[in-house]
């Protein structure tokens, strides 16, 4: 089949999520500028660079006790600071809870039970439980086509990763099951990995 997406795909849930896929989560922890921490998932997520290292995410649609976006985005904007918690399959369930539209004053680390430390770089909590997190400095929010369509870019200025996910010197992501999204309401973990030398090497 083929469909131009501004008349509409035909099919019963929309493919656009499915076709782009797997995609790593970012479960992006944020403090707002009273001092409340926020925390979640969001799967429109990449690395982009990696001199200086630099990440995105993208926010799309807003939640109804704000003007403009969801409060990860108002909190960076507010502060200039998040920070991505990588995401094992042990964590998938907390990391659904933290996915809630909630007001704006809870606390997502509370509800789903997550113990927090403080990130070393920036004035922001990280997920103690997740095997990697990247403390980032914002770069720029671009502004998307679209209703609240917001591309967040930031630069990683502190790395945490836990010191079991490390063998022979190297981030092992089969260690922990990394947690990816696929299209509808599906998911993905990392078990196995095989090497490809590139035609330089
Ligand atoms: C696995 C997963 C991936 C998600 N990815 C995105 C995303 O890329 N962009 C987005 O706007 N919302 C995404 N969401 C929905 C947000 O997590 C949700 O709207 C959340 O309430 C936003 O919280 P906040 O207002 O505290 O930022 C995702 C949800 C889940 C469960």
């Amino acid at each position: 089949m083929f469909y131009e997406p501004k008349n509409g795909h035909g099919l019963p849930h929309n493919p656009f999520g499915a076709i782009i896929a797997p995609r790593p989560i970012g479960w992006i922890s944020t403090r707002s500028a009273s001092g409340q921490d926020n925390l979640a998932p969001y799967s429109f997520f990449n690395a982009v660079a990696y001199e200086p290292p630099q990440v995105m995410f993208a926010s799309t649609s807003g939640k109804p006790d704000r003007d403009e976006g969801k409060d990860t985005v108002g909190n960076i904007r507010d502060t200039g600071f998040f920070c991505v918690n990588v995401v094992s399959e042990a964590l998938k369930d907390a990391m659904n809870a933290t996915s809630a539209a909630l007001p704006r004053d809870r606390d997502e680390f509370s509800v789903a039970g997550l113990d927090r430390a403080e990130c070393q770089t920036i004035p922001c909590s990280r997920v103690v439980a997740s095997p990697a997190a990247l403390e980032c400095k914002l770069v720029q929010i671009v502004e998307l086509p679209g209703k609240m369509n917001r591309m967040v870019i930031g630069e990683v200025t502190g790395i945490h990763l836990r010191d079991d996910c490390l063998i022979d010197g190297k981030f092992d992501v089969t260690r922990f099951a990394l947690l990816a999204r696929l299209g509808y309401r599906d998911y993905t973990t990392v078990r196995d990995a095989f090497e490809l030398s590139r035609p330089d090497d």
